[in-house]
């Protein structure tokens, strides 16, 4: 549909509409009502926001996973014309409908199904939700290829190598450097982490984002999803994909070139500016985002990650090395461990050692189909679930 202003309107539908991400993405579809129209938006059990955030977009459809909320839903939406349902398979349903890009910003697992349907009906998806492409990267990417989707990152620090990534001279490329906050303990010890409340793990120094994600920062387990998540994405191995700590989150990823170069993408730690890029790519749309000033910033500082007192970014590499579905074992434990932790039932440190002891007993051979994956995600998750209540 082309508008007055010449540029062409395009449809969105918003995996995860109520989550961090979600609103950032609705934030830069306000901002350009000419550009974008909202087609579809769901959430998990947030009725009230989620019908808030239909009426706004004025959306065609929205959909709830738990349908416990179901009727709140229905009652905000009575009498507006806007088609909504529950159910996993209604989420689903979300991503199958027409629309020119999805925003995969589910977290966790959950958001793998849904982001399979939208590859398969060729959109251009949006990735935040990291997680599925650690269960099922070379099922999604092999998706892609068959149903001519695009797969664009909205992670902030494989946009920036997205940025910076001479894909036509891959020859050229040396390795991939991923910087890391060091999240709210960096330069503690595990002694020192022994007591950390939830409260603690969740205030994180540099980024505002959903709590899942806050509690993998500060393990450092987050970079170690990224390390596999971008290993996928531009198709590295896992020893050529180095972590830098960078506290100020400033330098968002860089690429090393053969000749010495290195190739950084900068930006202030606001999701708005990746989510804008993959949004307009291969424009670029306006954000209210400043560009950083380095000399108000003063110094810029890096250090090697601790992987001694912050062992789920070893534990990510031993998986991404090991193959097959390890990196499934691996984030179906991280995602019990964390949601337990979350519940307060489990210390901290007991995140990485559930993961650790998962990945020890459960050696699965390789996936071959998306069902697959989610049975096997569906039985890391039972046992180590069981392994918490003992
Ligand atoms: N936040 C960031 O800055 C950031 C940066 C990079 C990547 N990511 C990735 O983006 C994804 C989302 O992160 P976030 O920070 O936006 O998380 P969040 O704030 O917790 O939001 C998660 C969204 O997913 C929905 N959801 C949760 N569980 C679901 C389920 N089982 N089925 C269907 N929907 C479900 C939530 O609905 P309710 O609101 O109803 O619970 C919410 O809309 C994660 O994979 C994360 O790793 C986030």
């Amino acid at each position: 549909m082309m508008q007055n202003s010449g540029c062409v309107q395009r449809s969105i539908t918003v995996l995860g509409a109520t989550g961090s991400i979600g609103t950032s993405t609705l934030d830069i579809v306000a901002r350009h009502p000419e550009r974008f129209r909202v087609e579809a938006l769901t959430a998990n059990g947030n009725a009230r926001k989620l019908a808030e955030l239909a009426i706004r977009f004025n959306a065609s459809y929205v959909a709830l996973s738990d349908p416990a909320h179901f009727s709140i839903l229905q009652e905000a939406l009575n009498g507006t014309g806007i088609e909504c349902a529950a159910g996993v398979e209604a989420v689903t349903e979300a991503a199958r409908r027409n629309s020119d890009m999805v925003m995969s910003a589910i977290t966790g697992s959950a958001g793998l199904a849904p982001t399979m349907a939208a590859i398969e009906r060729g959109s251009k998806i949006l990735l935040a939700n990291k997680e599925a492409l650690v269960c099922a990267g070379e099922l999604m990417k092999k998706a892609v290829l068959e149903n001519r989707a695009v797969l664009l990152p909205v992670d902030s620090e494989h946009s920036a190598i997205f940025q910076v990534f001479d894909d036509k001279g891959r020859s050229g490329i040396h390795s991939l450097v991923l910087t890391a906050s060091g999240g709210p303990f960096r330069g503690w010890t595990a002694q020192q982490m022994k007591a950390v409340t939830l409260k603690e793990a969740l205030n994180h120094p540099r980024w505002s984002m959903g709590a899942k994600i806050t509690v993998d920062s500060a393990s450092m387990m987050n970079k170690g999803l990224e390390l596999i998540e971008a290993s996928y994405l531009f198709d590295m191995p896992e020893d050529r994909i180095d972590v830098v700590v960078h506290p100020q989150s400033i330098v968002h990823s860089m690429v090393n070139y053969i000749d010495g170069s290195v190739l950084a993408q900068l930006g202030e730690p606001d999701m708005r500016t990746p989510i804008a890029y993959a949004m307009g790519w291969p424009e670029r749309l306006r954000t209210p985002v400043e560009p950083v000033s380095l000399a108000r910033l003063g110094q810029l500082t890096f250090e090697e990650p601790d992987e001694k007192n912050f062992p789920c970014l070893a534990l990510a590499r031993q998986a991404l090395r090991a193959g097959g579905s390890a990196s499934v074992v691996l984030n179906a434990a991280n995602e019990v461990a964390v949601d337990a932790f979350l519940n307060e039932r489990i210390h901290f440190l007991d995140i990485a050692s559930f993961v650790e002891d998962a990945l020890a007993s459960i050696q699965p051979g390789a996936c071959s189909s998306i069902d697959e994956v989610i049975s096997l995600d569906r039985e890391v998750r039972n046992s180590v679930k069981a392994c918490i209540k003992a």
